[in-house]
């Protein structure tokens, strides 16, 4: 076992910025990475400046952590073959739409059934879907916004056939419509409304016109095609022994221990897609994926107990026991929940531990927290995890700060197999 790294290695690097260009924000406008805005997203450009500084011939690349396939789309677009991993369904839609290739007869296709579906919306008689149940819907769209979306989401099935790559390219487009029309605001780290009056003021006049824009939009990217296969992998990070490849290189942006929950912004997306039918559905998704606490996940803490004796290295159990004693009446909670993260995150690197390759590297992005005032350094955490399981050359690198809270840090945990 190698001892584990000092803790000076792990201080950053003076003077950091905040750095838009190494957050989603960057990818707004590179292809395919802009289909969707989606904040959990990490930035385009950290992956390739990683991607290049592995060197040699194309190498089998894996994240584990899919999201929006940020990773597998630039190695694909590199040429190096890539693997993903992803809990939550309607990513894994959304991941294989945007790494798939397509054919010049599937865009025109495409094209056509864009034109197909707003006839339909437009034609007397058409039966709309029912609004989907989310609550509070008038919070998000106004009733010609909702009216429309729920003409457009059947005149989409009707005019195209199920499964088809002409079905997912009309549905990403669908779902860049569907938040244009929403009151949601994107001027936080997760998604929130704007005042209802602006919405109204907002709303563009053309709503097929502004599907079609989206469309083209989509059709652009979808032209640009990979140079080599992903192969997307709707599973759990934590049983990841279970794969059979063996990896040479690992980049990936995991859940932070700071309560984002995955579903609270994709909610819109899964409801109108039909990927979450209730309330409790998002609860039970996100008490799955790890670090959630959605819904019915925050009550289930409350009972949670350790499963079996993951790994926890020493200075963990104060850090714990000081969020627990908190002047807080969530303190308790919040206990279990990071708790619960390091164990999860234990089940991942073992099971990653066994499908490396000889001499293969890990990139992990990942930022620390604060609970109550105590520093929860996750990097930390990674590097002793890494560090029992037997990996090399391990490092925690500063590489942004995450907003004007001085000791809210990104980092980088890089190490090798051996
Ligand atoms: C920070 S996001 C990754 C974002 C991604 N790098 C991107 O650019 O879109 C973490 C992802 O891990 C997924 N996730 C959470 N728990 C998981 C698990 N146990 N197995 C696989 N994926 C999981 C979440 O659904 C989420 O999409």
């Amino acid at each position: 076992m190698n001892p584990p790294i000092a803790a000076t290695a792990l201080a950053p690097s003076t003077p950091l910025r905040q750095r838009a260009d190494y957050t989603y924000k960057h990818n707004h406008k590179s292809g395919r990475h802009g289909w969707l805005r989606l904040t959990p997203a990490y930035s385009v450009k950290v992956v390739d400046e990683l991607l290049s500084a592995f060197p040699g011939d194309p190498v089998h690349v894996l994240d584990p952590f899919c999201g929006t396939a940020t990773t597998a789309l630039c190695a694909a677009s590199r040429g190096h073959a890539a693997t993903t991993v992803e809990i939550n369904p309607f990513l894994v839609w959304l991941a294989a739409t945007k790494t798939a290739r397509y054919s010049a007869t599937t865009i025109q296709a495409t094209r056509h059934a864009c034109a197909e579906a707003l006839a339909l919306v437009k034609k007397r008689g058409f039966t709309p879907m029912a609004e989907p149940p989310i609550h509070n819907i008038e919070r998000w769209w106004n009733a010609p916004a909702r009216a429309f979306l729920c003409r457009l989401r059947p005149a989409i099935e009707q005019a195209t056939a199920e499964h088809s790559p002409e079905r997912s390219l009309l549905l990403v487009a669908f779902c860049r419509t569907l938040i244009t029309l929403s009151n949601a605001a994107f001027n936080h780290q997760s998604m929130s409304f704007r005042d209802d009056d602006q919405a109204e003021l907002d709303l563009p006049a053309d709503l097929p016109g502004l599907f079609r824009d989206d469309v083209s939009h989509i059709l652009t990217g979808a032209m640009q095609a990979p140079d080599a296969e992903t192969r997307i992998i709707h599973g759990d990070a934590r049983t990841l022994g279970q794969i059979q490849d063996r990896f040479d290189l690992v980049i990936t942006s995991p859940p932070y221990a700071n309560r984002m929950s995955y579903i609270r912004e994709l909610r819109p997306y899964m409801y109108w897609l039909g990927y979450l039918t209730s309330g409790r559905d998002a609860g039970e998704l996100d008490w799955q994926a790890i670090g959630g606490t959605w819904g019915i996940a925050t009550s289930r803490l409350t009972d949670w107990q350790p499963d079996g004796k993951p790994f926890l290295p020493k200075w963990m159990a104060p850090t714990l026991d000081k969020i627990a004693h908190a002047d807080n009446a969530n303190g308790q909670l919040l206990a279990n929940y990071i708790a619960k993260y390091a164990e999860d995150m234990w089940h991942h690197f073992a099971g990653l531990a066994q499908i490396m390759a000889p001499g293969g590297k890990v990139n992990y992005i990942v930022g620390n927290s604060t609970f109550y005032g105590t520093l929860l350094p996750t990097e930390r955490l990674y590097v002793d995890m890494l560090a029992e399981l037997g990996f090399t050359d391990i490092d925690a690198r500063a590489i942004r700060k995450r907003n004007s809270k001085k000791e809210l840090i990104e980092f980088d945990v890089s190490g090798r197999w051996k």
